[in-house]
């Protein structure tokens, strides 16, 4: 009954997507000559979409800009677009651009379908070389956060959870395509639900394929759903704060805040911690029972806390490469709860801090936070450098958001510690698992600023300790005349 609804749906949007056998749609336009598209349900904390594109423009200059397109509704989702061009294997330069700024038949493409605000626009540019004859082939890749939605949305703890995915079988595309397929390929041992279509479409173990599709008009988009068991958590952190504080006392402090959220199917009812716990250890396994990361072997002093109590235990173990280290929340998350803690660690400097020849100072450090494989979505770095730090330059692999300088107090600090705050969308260990650099001069002096104001401040304590002892501050003969 309930797939009635989405047969429905997917039969009107069918309605849409005209194929016309005639080759009348490829006539003086640049088109699509393959587009094979590989959707990766379990891709570590994402959805990944491989689509190879051979391309045919219908001019030279068209060659080498190709306008690639995100349903508006999915764009809120996309972590990652990038393109390699499969001649060369370079990396294509990728831009979000408005309607506006793309060629006039392209516009018109927008009009004739009334879609120039229902989709987001990407320009792919190749270089002069990289076409032969007006053709180009590259692979494009994109990767979705909270795409896979629990159906039902809400069980009972004793019941396996399912997702649905959603997405267009035929390519959505600014040009006309002449041969397309498209493959979901799932981990599931049960696929509940697909949507039917004809003799186009083909199941294997863990496949699901549809097409090949023949002449389809640009902008066609007919959504096919599957339905499929999907046991485990959906876990994303909300927000993750990392705060790494550098001393040239030969100590690094990093300190974390995590805010965990799992996007598994809530509980019907209510939850019963009993229930529970009488229940074996296999059941609920979309709940997230305990979180494990590997950190430096040389670490020292883990601590873990949170605002009230909701993390129980943590263990760490130390061998010959890493200290693996988990935490078990005090009560399993479930879909649709959330969890925040803090953590932290220190290490000895020699491992991130160096001295180049030209004597700056360079602080090399992992980009990411320590949960790999799961996506956060605001991500703030901070580091603190020493007092007297000057001169600081940043190195970052890639684009961040924002990076702003600012100065830091804390109890010792007289003139500020410089600081950076670095922020970033959508995190994830496959793409930002990368070191960072930042550079600074530190005078000879600036390393004695701290102790010398210690000393100034408790030479100031014990003169005024003195001062005090010395001189009768006592007001006692005027609170005497004023409660005659
Ligand atoms: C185009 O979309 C607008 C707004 O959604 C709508 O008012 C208009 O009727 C549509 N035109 C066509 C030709 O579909
Ligand atoms: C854990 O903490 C969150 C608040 O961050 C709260 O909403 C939730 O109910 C707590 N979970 C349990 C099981 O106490
Ligand atoms: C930074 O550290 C990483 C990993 O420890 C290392 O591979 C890289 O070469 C270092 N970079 C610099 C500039 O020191
Ligand atoms: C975190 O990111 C999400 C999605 O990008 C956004 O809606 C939310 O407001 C952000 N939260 C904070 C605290 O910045």
């Amino acid at each position: 009954m309930k797939y009635l609804l989405f047969g429905t749906l997917a039969l009107l949007s069918v309605g849409l997507a005209v194929a016309q056998s005639d080759d009348d749609i490829f006539h003086g336009v640049s088109y699509n000559d393959d587009v094979t598209r590989k959707f990766n349900l379990d891709a570590a904390g994402v959805v990944e979409v491989l689509t190879d594109v051979r391309y045919r423009a219908k001019s030279q200059e068209e060659a080498r800009a190709y306008y690639y397109i995100v349903p508006k509704v999915n764009e809120e989702n996309l972590v990652s677009l990038t393109a390699v061009v499969a001649t060369s294997m370079n990396e294509a330069q990728v831009k979000r651009v408005e309607a506006s700024a793309t060629p006039a038949d392209i516009q018109k493409t927008l009009k004739a379908k009334n879609s120039t605000d229902e989709v987001a626009i990407f320009k792919i540019s190749t270089k002069k070389d990289e076409s032969s004859n007006g053709q180009v082939t590259f692979s494009i890749k994109e990767l979705y956060k909270r795409r896979k939605n629990p159906f039902p949305s809400q069980i009972k703890i004793k019941e396996e959870q399912s997702v649905n995915f959603v997405d267009s079988k035929y390519y959505v595309s600014l040009y006309p395509t002449k041969t397309q397929k498209v493959t979901f390929s799932h981990n599931s041992p049960n696929l509940i639900f697909n949507t039917p279509d004809g003799g186009l479409v083909e199941k294997k173990k863990n496949l699901v394929r549809y097409g090949p599709y023949k002449n389809v008009e640009a902008l066609s988009y007919s959504e096919v759903m599957l339905h499929y068991k999907a046991n485990q958590p959906l876990p994303i952190f909300t927000e993750v704060k990392k705060t790494i504080e550098v001393s040239h006392w030969g100590n690094i402090n990093v300190d974390e805040y995590y805010e965990l959220f799992n996007e598994a199917a809530g509980i019907k009812g209510e939850f019963g911690r009993v229930d529970y716990q009488s229940w074996d250890p296999n059941r609920a396994q979309y709940a997230i029972k305990s979180l494990e990361t590997t950190l430096p072997r040389y670490i020292r002093g883990l601590y873990y806390w949170d605002y009230i109590g909701n993390i129980s235990t943590s263990n760490a173990n130390r061998d010959d490469d890493h200290v693996t280290f988990r935490i078990e929340p005090r009560f399993p998350v479930f879909g649709q709860w959330k969890v925040d803690w803090s953590q932290g660690y220190n290490m000895p400097t020699r491992h991130h801090l160096f001295q180049n020849e030209a004597g700056r100072f360079i602080f090399n450090y992992t980009f990411d936070q320590d949960f790999s494989d799961i996506l956060a979505e605001n991500y703030t770095l901070n580091v603190i450098l020493p007092e007297g730090a000057t001169n600081l330059k940043v190195h970052l692999p890639f684009a961040v958001d924002s990076l702003d300088k600012s100065l830091y107090f804390s109890t010792l600090d007289f003139i500020g510690r410089p600081q950076l705050t670095i922020k970033k969308a959508n995190v994830i260990s496959s793409l930002h698992k990368e070191s960072f650099q930042v550079s600074y001069e530190m005078s000879a002096n600036g390393l004695l600023i701290e102790p010398i104001f210690v000393i100034a401040f408790f030479f100031l304590c014990f003169l005024s300790a003195i001062v005090y002892a010395r001189v009768d501050l006592s007001f006692r003969d005027d609170k005497k005349v004023k409660t005659q």
